[in-house]
């Protein structure tokens, strides 16, 4: 992704392999400082994933694949490397289906960085496409809503629902986006704002609560967000207060996309009750930040994600083309791409 440094433009991914080490840039610093969290054992891999130094579902698939590299390297047992960043966050099916597929490389004996390494940049090449298709929906002068962030910072490059965004306003379309701030992490405002200021795109942050406001007044043209999983029948979780935005652009007539990668689809599940959802530590709701805003005697309850059903979706978005949900169970193994979306 393009990063604006003193030195001029940087092209850095979100997450690395460097001498025997998993770099990443630190996103729970982000906007105010810009860190490189180093790796230097599985547990600090496991650690770093748990407490969303990176976070994001395609990105976590990458720094588990790493991850289960730099055990091999290190000559870990590879079950218990595999279980310690198995238990990491449960809901992200990306994180499953490197491990397992990075399990299957080491045992087959394979160039464990080479495994790593041509993941990393499939999964990154897999967005880009994602652009590609996900742009020719994007006419000049749309205006975007998205939630959370599936950027660059969430994949490596490209991102899911901002790969259509920079495909487009990169080709010369003029687009504005609405960045949900997305409460209780911020990933909208602290992480979507800072890639849009880095590839120059004209933006606003709204409250989370605002969306509709400027739904009803017809002031977004179209809902692009990311995915952690997606089940067979079309349904999608992601991040928490996406649910709602699909039922109000839905009540709007506005259409609602999502973009997510194969590895994010979940063909072993039929519908998005099957999806574990994480539920974080209280004090993220309590806190803003470093400050709390709740009294001391309140609880809180903080689900990580939502499931949004496959009814609210106009389309998804993949590698292989846009699909409507009730179609995505083809991409189960052969090619089914729905034309004429
Ligand atoms: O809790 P997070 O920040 O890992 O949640 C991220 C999201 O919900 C993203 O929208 C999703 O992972 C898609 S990332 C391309």
């Amino acid at each position: 992704m393009r990063i604006n440094t003193a030195q001029g433009i940087k092209e850095l991914r979100a997450v690395w392999f460097e001498d025997g080490t998993v770099k990443m840039i630190d996103q729970r610093k982000l906007p105010a400082n810009f860190e490189i969290y180093t790796a230097k054992t599985t547990e600090e891999v496991a650690y770093a994933i748990k407490d969303m130094v990176v976070r994001g579902a395609p990105a976590i698939g990458i720094t588990a694949a790493y991850g289960m590299a730099q055990a091999a390297l290190q000559k870990r047992n590879v079950d218990e490397a595999f279980n310690l960043l198995k238990n990491t966050r449960p809901t992200a099916h990306d994180l499953f289906f490197a491990l397992k597929l990075m399990k299957e490389k080491i045992e087959s004996g394979e160039n464990v960085i080479r495994a790593a390494e041509s993941y990393a940049n499939d999964i990154i090449g897999r967005c880009e496409k994602i652009g590609e298709y996900g742009e020719k929906l994007i006419r000049d002068g749309y205006r975007i809503l998205t939630h959370c962030n599936a950027g660059a910072l969430a994949v490596g490059d490209w991102g899911t629902a901002t790969a259509p965004l920079r495909k487009a306003h990169r080709n010369g379309k003029k687009i504005f986006v609405w960045v949900d701030e997305t409460r209780p992490r911020l990933q909208g405002a602290r992480l979507t704002a800072w890639e849009m200021v880095q590839e120059g795109i004209e933006h606003a942050v709204i409250a989370d609560n605002a969306a509709g406001y400027f739904m009803k007044r017809g002031e977004i043209d179209m809902v692009i967000v990311g995915a952690d999983r997606i089940t067979k029948n079309g349904d999608v979780a992601n991040k928490i207060g996406t649910y709602e935005k699909a039922v109000v652009a839905h009540e709007n007539g506005i259409p609602f996309y999502v973009a997510a990668p194969i590895s994010t689809f979940d063909f072993s599940l039929e519908t998005g009750d099957d999806i574990p959802i994480e539920e974080r530590n209280e004090r993220e709701v309590l806190y803003c930040r470093e400050c709390r805003v709740a009294p001391e005697d309140s609880k809180a309850r903080n689900p990580a994600f939502d499931v949004t059903p496959a009814k609210y979706i106009t389309g998804i978005i993949t590698e292989r083309g846009i699909f409507r949900p009730e179609d995505v169970w083809k991409l189960n193994g052969n090619d089914g791409q729905v034309h004429g979306m």
